[in-house]
């Protein structure tokens, strides 16, 4: 039955006509009694099907509802219609599933991305969406194209992890014991997690950096994709509680080859979207011009999405160091002016986002790299300049998002390293297995972390990180 079936995508782009086509999928609209527009999901674009007048019982017709999953079949015409090269002319129209008009929450009409939230297991079924999650597919295939064809191994990391390493307090408890306070104590009162599930206190990843330092120490080059997780209550446009997150780990690069790959890497997969997905860019930059008309002016982006990514590609980032961004954002008149929350008053305060955005969207007006930041608000693996203050790190700041990436040279000396994490209080013996690494064949090595969301926001132009991502999880939600 459905071996027939053509996508609407692959029968809109080619003004092929007079030949007969089945085409399956959902009501987007029938006006008229006759005209169906009809979407499969392969294209924002709808296939236009006309059930001719008198043709089809009135029975049929009246199931035509928005919502309605269909089977069409009829002959290919050139379309008389704006906006199409072809349309459908249907000789039978086969209801597959019905949609009580009534009670279909979507309605052709515009709705709330607000009111979309509510309804994301519906919402892949508008214009907004479907592009969203099409560019979403293309921009993670991008991702492993680059790599793979640049000879790394995509390594899968654990998602239950028992080391604590990067955010102490920010993760999700695994556990089966029960939490109705009858779990098994130790002598002191606390939980004794001997007698759980791993016999041991495990919880949700973070990331998987440390497992990929690991591999790369044997395959010179890796590069994980997976869900990470952090339980931290920030609600805002850019924090998930679940979030996808892209770490390579590269021995044998230090921080400007970290820097050099990180940037190579994300105009590579904008450009491949733009490349590939065309139709649905200029539809966000379209549903982007609509939104930013109804903001003051000064917030509206001096460029469009499609100029905007562009420029991303072709332009270099600028690199500075954190001791010079500071000196920028001190000297810069809203610091003076004091329009700055959190005020810029020296060296060694972590940078707000706040600050990133000056940067990024006054002051350099491009995608930005800062490096070698304060050692003491960053990870204790991050390599240690011969300062003594700073730190091999690196973060990328992206107009409009703010930190996109973060990442730095790693610590390879095994003093050194043992040293600081002595200094943070991180168990050395528990990372026993982490210091390994260091023990036998040490080589410099680099990596980074990209927010697969955050790049999706950029990408598409939405807001609100909840919109990129199918079924977003935040505090006091977990829908679906
Ligand atoms: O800067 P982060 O915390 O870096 C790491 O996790 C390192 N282990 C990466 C590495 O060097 N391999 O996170 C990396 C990126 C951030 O720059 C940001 O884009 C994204 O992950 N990110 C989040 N995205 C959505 N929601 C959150 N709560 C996020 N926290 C971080
Ligand atoms: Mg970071």
């Amino acid at each position: 039955m459905f071996n027939k079936r053509i996508k609407i995508k692959e029968l809109l782009s080619s003004d092929k006509v007079n030949y007969e086509a089945t085409v399956m999928g959902w009501v987007r609209t029938f006006r008229n009694n006759q005209f169906i527009a009809l979407n499969d999901g392969s294209t924002n674009s709808n296939i236009q099907v006309v059930a001719e007048l008198g043709k089809f019982d009135d029975a049929v017709l009246k199931r035509l509802t928005t919502g309605a999953c269909i089977k069409a079949t009829g002959e290919v015409i050139a379309s008389l219609g704006k906006g199409q090269k072809v349309e459908l002319k249907a000789t039978s129209i086969e209801i597959l599933g019905d949609s009580d008009a009534e009670k279909f929450p979507l309605q052709p009409k515009k709705h709330s991305l607000e009111f979309l939230r509510e309804i994301a297991h519906l919402r892949f079924r508008t214009n907004t969406f479907g592009a969203v999650f099409r560019v979403r597919h293309t921009l993670a295939f991008a991702i492993h194209k680059f790599f793979n064809d640049r000879g790394f191994v995509y390594l899968h990391t654990p998602i239950i992890t028992a080391s604590d390493a990067e955010g102490a307090g920010e993760m999700f408890r695994v556990t089966t014991l029960p939490i109705d306070g009858t779990a098994p104590k130790n002598d002191d009162g606390s939980i004794n997690f001997k007698e759980d599930f791993f016999g041991k206190s495990t919880n949700l990843t973070v990331s998987g950096q440390l497992e990929g330092e690991l591999a790369a120490m044997a395959f010179s080059e890796i590069y994980t994709f997976g869900p990470t997780f952090r339980a931290e209550n920030s609600n805002t446009t850019r924090h998930l509680a679940e979030f996808w997150m892209i770490e390579p780990e590269v021995a044998f690069n230090d921080l400007e080859d970290n820097m050099n790959l990180a940037e190579d890497f994300i105009k590579y997969i904008i450009g491949y979207a733009m490349e590939n997905n065309r139709e649905d860019l200029e539809f966000l930059a379209q549903r982007l011009e609509e939104e930013e008309k109804s903001k003051p002016q000064a917030e509206r982006s001096e460029m469009g999405l499609i100029d905007k990514l562009k420029f991303v590609v072709e332009n270099n980032f600028e690199r500075l160091t954190y001791t010079e961004a500071i000196e920028i954002l001190k000297e810069s008149n809203h610091n003076k002016k004091k329009k700055f929350q959190y005020l810029i008053d020296g060296w060694g305060i972590d940078l707000q986002s706040e600050h990133e955005r000056y940067l990024v969207e006054k002051h350099f007006k491009k995608p930005v790299i800062l490096t070698n930041y304060p050692k003491d608000i960053k990870a204790f693996y991050m390599r240690q300049n011969d300062d003594g203050k700073t730190v091999a790190a690196m973060d990328i700041l992206a107009p409009g998002i703010g930190e996109i990436v973060g990442g730095s040279q790693r610590e390879e000396r095994l003093d050194k390293l043992t040293q600081r994490m002595n200094e943070m209080h991180i168990p050395t013996e528990e990372m026993s297995f982490y210091l390994d690494t260091r023990r036998f064949g040490s080589c410099p090595h680099a990596g980074f972390g990209l927010g697969f969301e955050r790049l999706v926001q950029f990408v598409t132009g939405m807001g609100n990180i909840r919109d990129v991502i199918p079924f977003p999880r935040y505090p006091k939600s977990a829908e679906f």
